[in-house]
């Protein structure tokens, strides 16, 4: 299987877990926690996600878009789950493959405010690089970031990629060309950092 050949979904869409980490196929019960996540101030500042963001729109971004991507060999998109302050599991954020052809893909992810900073998206990264290079023959998964992005970055880094440099004025974000960090992780690379942090001046 390759990241280009079509898939079902939700029903051919695989189910990874380490831990408490679940991927999975995005559900329309999904859609409430869609709307929290794209509608807090990191995600606003950091994705691109429309703003302002609707329950509509969440329901057709599950409805439509993940499927098509997946329907189509473009992108690879899953919901993580885990375990909510509250003690429920629930959808805790989101996370993709695309496609750039030659066995290479560019990851992308935002985690739901609730969970952040307790190693979901690490955990959430490391099982879709595995899955990314084991089973859909991927050799290099590229990340980009907006300058500044340090929690990107830093999820960046606990997985494995080296840092490239920044380009400038490279990613088209709310209409403007912003700086990017980029790195790219090797399926040889180790799993852990590939260095030590640090920021550039
Ligand atoms: C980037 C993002 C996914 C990180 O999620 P997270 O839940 O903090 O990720 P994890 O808990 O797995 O690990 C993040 C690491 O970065 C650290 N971190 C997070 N934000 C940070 C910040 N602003 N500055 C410094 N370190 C930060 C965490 O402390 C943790 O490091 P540690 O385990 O060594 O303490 C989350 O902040 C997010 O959803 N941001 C908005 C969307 C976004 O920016 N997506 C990426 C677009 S390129």
């Amino acid at each position: 299987m390759t990241l280009s050949d079509p898939v079902t979904w939700p029903d051919a869409v695989p189910v990874l877990r380490d831990g408490d980490v679940t991927l999975r196929a995005h559900r329309p019960d999904d859609a409430r926690a869609v709307v929290e996540q794209c509608t807090d101030a990191l995600s606003v500042r950091w994705t691109t996600v429309p703003s302002p963001y609707d329950l509509g729109m969440a329901r057709g971004w599950i409805h439509d878009v993940a499927p098509a991507g997946w329907r189509e060999g473009s992108e690879h998109l899953f919901a993580i789950e885990s375990t909510h302050p509250d003690g429920e599991r629930r959808f805790s954020g989101s996370l993709s493959l695309r496609d750039m052809g030659s066995r290479r893909a560019e990851i992308a992810f935002g985690a739901h405010p609730a969970i952040r900073g307790k190693g979901v998206m690490t955990t959430a990264v490391t099982l879709l690089l595995e899955h990314g290079f084991d089973t859909l023959g991927l050799e290099t998964v590229i990340w980009y970031a907006n300058v500044g992005n340090v929690g990107s970055r830093r999820v960046a880094w606990k997985t494995g990629f080296t840092f490239g440099g920044t380009l400038h004025m490279w990613l088209d974000h709310r209409g403007e060309r912003t700086d990017a960090w980029v790195a790219t992780r090797h399926r040889d690379d180790p799993a852990g950092p590939a260095g030590p942090w640090e920021l550039p001046a």
